[in-house]
């Protein structure tokens, strides 16, 4: 009966997908069945090039508020529709836009160039001057002026694996993921001595102490040809768990252990798992709720984004 009902939702959202001429995009951390029925899954900037592309009337995002609204920045002239619009993200949070802008006026002698990891909202893209994700992050802090000091926001924790990895120096706003900053030394030492032989593979959010233990730091989707290419048949994941739903799928020949946080045996973004197959149906049925982003914070905060996307080719 269940399992009907479940069948009868699916073939129903292809349907409504197919009369609305939509496109449905899902982030890594979605739960399985949304990530089944998804056109593309992939990482933030895998997202935002998709977003970018399509020519998709609707595009049904299915990640966090954010993601959805980066959609509709590139792509203003689409429908833009998220199955929870209470997807939101701690990151984003940490770094409301009135807050960053007098921020920066308090400190207009630095000149500062802005970098804004790509999770934070409109109003914080609109102010800086180029945008990144965790994929790209290197190469587009690489890519600043020299002459400039940085300032880098929201997250503390990507912003020191970067300086770490670049060498370049950088101011950092004090934000950090709710999620990643739950996995501990101790937890992840733990599950280690569990599985000896097991490769640990972690996202930049995680802690330094975190970090340190990771054979790996990488964004979502290079975790993806990382474990595919290593040639380690088991590792321990560190980052959110809908991540390995997808890990399971494409690199069906490696085993996954969820990294454990110090109070559970995988974390979970209470963001991300909002959405959920019934939300998504109702999305595409009554094309609510939408995704708006005002003309002229879309029109500043296109710029970083195109900057990114140009370099990160
Ligand atoms: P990725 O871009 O690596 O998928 O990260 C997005 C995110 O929200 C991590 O918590
Ligand atoms: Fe935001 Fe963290 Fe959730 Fe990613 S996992 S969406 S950074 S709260």
């Amino acid at each position: 009966m269940v399992a009907t009902a479940a069948f009868n939702l699916r073939s129903e959202i292809l349907r409504l997908k197919k009369e609305r001429n939509a496109v449905i995009l899902a982030h890594n951390y979605q739960v399985k069945e949304i990530q089944e029925i998804a056109d593309y899954v992939g990482d933030s900037l895998g997202l935002a090039y998709k977003a970018k592309d399509t020519d998709a009337d609707v595009i049904a995002f299915c990640g966090v508020h954010f993601m959805a609204e980066t959609a509709k920045i590139v792509n203003p002239e689409k429908t833009v529709v998220i199955p929870d619009m209470n997807a939101g993200c701690s990151l984003e949070q940490s770094c409301p836009g009135p807050q960053l802008d007098a921020f920066l006026k308090a400190n207009a002698s630095k000149n500062y160039y802005v970098i804004a990891y790509i999770n934070c909202s409109a109003a914080v893209k609109a102010l800086c001057d180029c945008i990144c994700t965790s994929g790209n992050a290197v190469k587009i802090v690489e890519a600043a002026p020299k002459d400039r000091p940085i300032l880098f926001v929201p997250d503390q924790n990507l912003g020191s694996w970067v300086i770490e990895q670049t060498g370049r120096k950088m101011d950092l706003w004090k934000g950090a993921c709710y999620v990643h900053v739950e996995f501990t030394r101790d937890s992840i030492q733990a599950i280690k001595e569990k599985h000896p032989g097991a490769e640990v593979v972690a996202h930049p959010e995680c802690t330094y102490a975190v970090r340190m233990l990771a054979d790996e730091v990488c964004s979502t989707e290079k975790m993806i040809g990382y474990c595919r290419n290593s040639k380690a048949k088991d590792f321990i994941i560190v980052t959110e768990s809908g991540m390995l739903n997808r890990l399971e799928r494409e690199v069906p020949e490696k085993n996954f252990i969820a990294g454990p946080t110090g109070h559970c045996l995988c974390a979970d973004c209470r963001y991300m798992k909002l959405n959920t197959l019934a939300k998504l149906h109702d999305a595409l049925l009554n094309l609510e709720p939408r995704v708006e982003v005002p003309e002229e914070t879309r029109k500043r905060a296109l710029k970083p984004m195109l900057r990114m996307l140009e370099l990160s080719k």
